[in-house]
């Protein structure tokens, strides 16, 4: 029977799954495993389920040995994962787009709804039990209508969002590594434009790019200068693609109006400048946290061990997939 090694619990569909085509080990642990405890843990196993915390090196390659068929990451970036490696040593790496989309860009359009209508801000000062009456000036946001949204990466999770966008009244405009299809350009209206136009001229700008080293701070001081006093940006998809300490002092000095964070670029660290910017609406990594999608990123993990243990091609290999 293969060996599965699961490095941390992921929901009982996905397990019941595995069970079926080998011996199961899931991490006894409720938290990510130590880089030792990760490699012993996955030694002499044929495939492993890992998750967005644990990395995928030469190391743990190495730990791994020779057995090793697939690495299928519960997730969509895969920025733990060192696939060149993989693909040195034969190793299939997976990951799963498509079955998050839907609830990523919920998210990211959440958070734009409440950074721009100050909705984190409003629900501190109920709670604190401020003071506070109905009056026509009192805790204004942005309107979003006929505003810019500026999609930075419009892979499937942008064009969600862009979809929301465009059903709620505002304009989309994209940028990205590639240009997309023209199809989806034409749905969604979305001119394409250079990051420092689409920076210089958004409303809001919504980040969606994978983290890789090009794209390591690609929001920095002098980019976020770039956009408007008024602008707010969100940031769904890895917390380092935002130089957060810059992000933090934007926001102090009013270089842009808000920002809406679901991901940190030290998780579960958060830069104390941002606990201090009520500006800033902050969120733990919840992107794809619904039971269905979960369930649903588990599930295709765990299909894609099945169908490489059985030598068939991998559902999602990750050089095929897009976010
Ligand atoms: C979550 O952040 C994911 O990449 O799936």
């Amino acid at each position: 029977m293969p060996r599965i090694a699961v490095t941390r619990l992921i929901p009982e569909p996905a397990l019941e799954l595995l069970r079926g085509h080998g011996d199961v080990v899931v991490s006894p642990h409720d938290r990510p495993l130590e880089t030792g405890e990760l490699h012993d843990f996955v030694r002499d196993t044929d495939a492993v389920v890992t998750l967005l915390h644990d990395t995928v090196d030469v190391a743990f390659l190495d730990a791994a040995g020779s057995r090793l068929q697939i690495v299928a990451n519960v997730a969509v970036g895969y920025d733990n994962i060192d696939v060149e490696a993989c693909v040195g040593r034969g190793v299939v790496a997976t990951n799963t787009p498509g079955v998050l989309t839907e609830a990523t860009a919920d998210i990211a359009w959440a958070l734009i709804l409440m950074v721009t209508r100050r909705l984190g801000e409003g629900e501190r000062h109920v709670r604190q039990q401020r003071p506070w009456r109905w009056n026509m000036f009192f805790m204004l946001g942005a309107g979003i209508q006929g505003k810019r949204l500026g999609i930075v990466g419009l892979g499937k999770i942008g064009a969600a969002t862009a979809r929301r966008a465009r059903a709620s009244g505002m304009e989309v405009v994209h940028t990205g590594r590639n240009r997309a299809s023209e199809a989806l350009e034409t749905e969604l209206g979305a001119a394409f434009l250079s990051l420092d136009d689409l920076l210089a001229t958004s409303d809001v700008v919504s980040l969606h790019c994978p983290l890789k080293p090009e794209t390591h701070h690609l929001i920095d001081a002098d980019r976020l200068r770039q956009m408007r006093p008024t602008a707010f940006l969100v940031n769904t998809t890895r917390g380092p693609v935002v130089d957060e300490a810059a992000l933090a002092d934007a926001l102090r000095n009013g270089v842009i109006a808000g920002a809406g964070l679901d991901v940190f670029e030290n998780e579960p660290d958060v830069h104390p400048a941002l606990l201090e910017a009520e500006n800033a609406v902050l969120i733990p990594h919840l992107g794809s946290a619904t039971v269905e999608t979960r369930t649903a990123m588990g599930v295709l993990a765990a299909q894609n061990v099945v169908a490489v243990l059985a030598g068939r091609p991998a559902l999602t290999p990750i050089a095929q997939a897009a976010q």
